[in-house]
Formats: structure tokens, C-alpha cells, sequence
């Protein structure tokens, strides 16, 4: 362990002590082995693990009582059990939302650790994809017409019935979607939108077109789906980083959010064998998109941080 500080120190350091701590690590001895590497990084994961499945619980064991709480103050928002004032209306429907989002919390959480600790599997089934997307934007439709934002999907036709989870597919979506609606100002556009799309994977040996045409492979072989906005944009800096578990954006520390959303999004579609992406110029909007294949090839990339 002292020795891998040390390294770390090297590199942090620079300048003049540069020169002495090189001059430090030149006995063998202090050198880390890959075997006490790899000894550390087990032991790091495991301790990881642990500390994600404590707090999985810990939320697990939070659900409960916010559902009840949340029934509550629904049933007393409804005026069943008698009239309420105005004040009493406005506060029982802040009380709403905020459960609400606490509930959301939650539950991101969940997906996360059971992403993280590999215990959600990947459900295939043929289907048609223009009813999971229309599914999903007439669910944030009202949302987007209260904060006065257009939300544009066409149905496309020519996708064709491939398998899928339709269920994460929809969370994916609804992530994407989630943020648009979180970040674009009011007046916005946003828009949904899929098409067939040619993946092209890069291998270590190109094919020759002539190879290429006998493969079939200048057919389309997956699905892209984008959810583009008008809203504020993302630095290209941050364009890999947004994808990471608990990242937000410098300037957005301030808002709602765990930072979890895009991470989940990473992981459930490269659980589907696909790859997701943003485009984006600061100021000018976001555009993220993901792939996925009409073969489901199942990623062992669903665990983890892989890219
Ligand atoms: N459509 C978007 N427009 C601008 N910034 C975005 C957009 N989507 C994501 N971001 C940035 O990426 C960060 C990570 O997003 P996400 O993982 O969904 O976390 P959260 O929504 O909880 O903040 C956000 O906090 C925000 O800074
Ligand atoms: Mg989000």
C-alpha cells in the first residue's frame, strides 16, 4: 500500500521533488508487484461492494415508510377525508412533489446497486420499438406542457420487430428525457427520435467492401435512438465524464439530482450489447443518443465502469 502512495505522490508532486522521490523508488523493494496490485484492487472492490450494498439497504429499508407517507398525503390531498384551505392544498401538494422525488431517489439508487453488484438481468422480447418510445413520451408529455417546453416523437416505420428489455429501455428514455426537461428552459424544444442505423464496430482487421457486401453488414444492424434539446449544452470537456456514477456538471452542483442518471442509462444500455453518447456545444443545446442491436449480444460491460 506505502508503495503505491508513493507513486502517487511522484506524479503529484513534480518540480525538484520529482527527481527525489524516482530517486526513493529505485530499491525494488518499494516498487508495488502486480501481485500486491491486484491483492489491492480485490480488496478495494470488495469493500466497495460492501459499502453499495449497505446503502442499498439502507434505501431498501427507506421505501417502505415513504410509501405510506406518500398514500397519505395523497388521500389527504384529495379532500377524502375533508376540505382543506388553500394554504393547506398548497402545502400537501409541495409535500407530493417532494415525496416524489424522494421516491425517484431511491429507486435510482436501487437500479444502481443492482447494476453495480450485477443483479439485474437483461429480459429479451420481440417487440415494436415506436410503442415503447411513444409509451414513454406521452408519460412525460403533461410534465413538459406544465414547464412549457415542446416535446416532438414520430413514430418511425421502418424499425423492425427486434428483441429488447422494454422496461429498460423505457428507464433509459426516461433518464435522457428526465434531464431535457430538468435543464432546458422554458420556451424549449426537445425532441425523440429513432431510426435504423448501420453500427459499424471497429475491428482489428477491416473487411473489404467486397467482404462487407457478402456479410450483409451495409444493412442496418441496430437501432439509434436520440433525445436532442435546446437546452444549455454541455461542455466537450465533460462529454465522457457525464457518464460517470454521481457526476454533475460544475455548474449544476446547486440543482437536484444524484448524478446517477446517465451512469444508469451507460450500464443498462451497454447490458443490451449497445453504446450510448453525447454531442453537444456549450450554449448550444445536447444531443444524446444511444445504439442498440438488433442481435442482443448480452455485455459483460453491464457491470462496472467498463466503456
Ligand atoms: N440535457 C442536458 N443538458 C445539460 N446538461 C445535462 C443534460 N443532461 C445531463 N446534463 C449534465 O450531466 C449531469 C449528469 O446527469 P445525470 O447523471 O442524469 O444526473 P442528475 O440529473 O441527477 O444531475 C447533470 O447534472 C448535468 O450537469
Ligand atoms: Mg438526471
Amino acid at each position: 500500500m506505502a508503495s503505491v502512495q508513493k507513486n502517487t505522490l511522484v506524479s503529484d508532486a513534480g518540480g525538484p521533488s520529482e527527481t527525489m522521490s524516482v530517486a526513493a523508488l529505485s530499491s525494488d523493494a518499494d516498487l508495488p508487484t502486480p501481485e500486491n496490485l491486484l491483492q489491492e484492487y480485490k480488496e478495494l472492490r470488495e469493500r466497495s461492494q460492501r459499502t453499495t450494498n449497505a446503502l442499498a439497504s439502507a434505501a431498501h429499508d427507506l421505501k417502505t415508510p415513504l410509501s405510506i407517507l406518500n398514500g397519505y398525503v395523497e388521500v389527504l390531498h384529495s379532500e377524502k377525508l375533508g376540505p382543506l384551505n388553500d394554504r393547506q392544498r398548497e402545502v400537501l401538494h409541495d409535500m407530493q412533489a417532494s415525496g416524489k422525488r424522494l421516491q425517484q431517489f431511491i429507486q435510482d439508487f436501487l437500479t444502481f446497486s443492482a447494476l453495480e453488484t450485477g443483479g439485474l438481468r437483461m429480459q429479451f422480447e420481440s417487440g415494436n420499438i415506436n410503442e415503447c418510445l411513444s409509451e414513454v413520451s406521452r408519460l412525460w408529455s403533461n410534465r413538459f406542457q406544465q414547464k412549457g417546453l415542446a416535446l416532438y416523437f414520430l413514430a418511425n416505420d421502418k424499425l423492425p420487430v427486434f428483441p429488447f428489455d422494454s422496461p429498460k429501455l423505457e428507464r433509459v428514455i426516461s433518464n435522457l428525457l428526465e434531464n431535457s426537461f430538468k435543464f432546458t428552459p422554458t420556451g424549449g424544444t426537445v425532441w425523440l427520435h429513432a431510426e435504423p442505423h448501420m453500427w459499424e464496430r471497429r475491428a482489428a482487421s477491416q473487411p473489404s467492401t467486397d467482404e462487407r457486401r457478402r456479410q450483409n453488414v451495409t444493412q442496418p444492424n441496430s437501432v439509434k435512438v436520440s433525445v436532442s434539446d435546446t437546452g444549455p449544452g454541455i461542455p466537450a470537456e465533460f462529454h465522457l465524464e457525464v457518464f460517470d456514477d454521481f457526476f454533475r456538471l460544475p455548474s449544476n452542483e446547486n440543482q437536484e439530482g444524484m448524478g446517477l442518471g446517465l451512469a444508469i442509462a451507460r450500464r443498462l444500455v451497454q447490458g443490451m450489447g449497445g453504446k450510448i453518447w453525447v454531442e453537444s456545444d456549450a450554449g448550444a443545446g445536447c444531443k444524446f443518443s444511444f445504439l442498440i442491436p438488433y442481435k442482443p449480444a448480452v455485455a459483460a460491460a453491464s457491470k462496472g465502469k467498463n466503456r
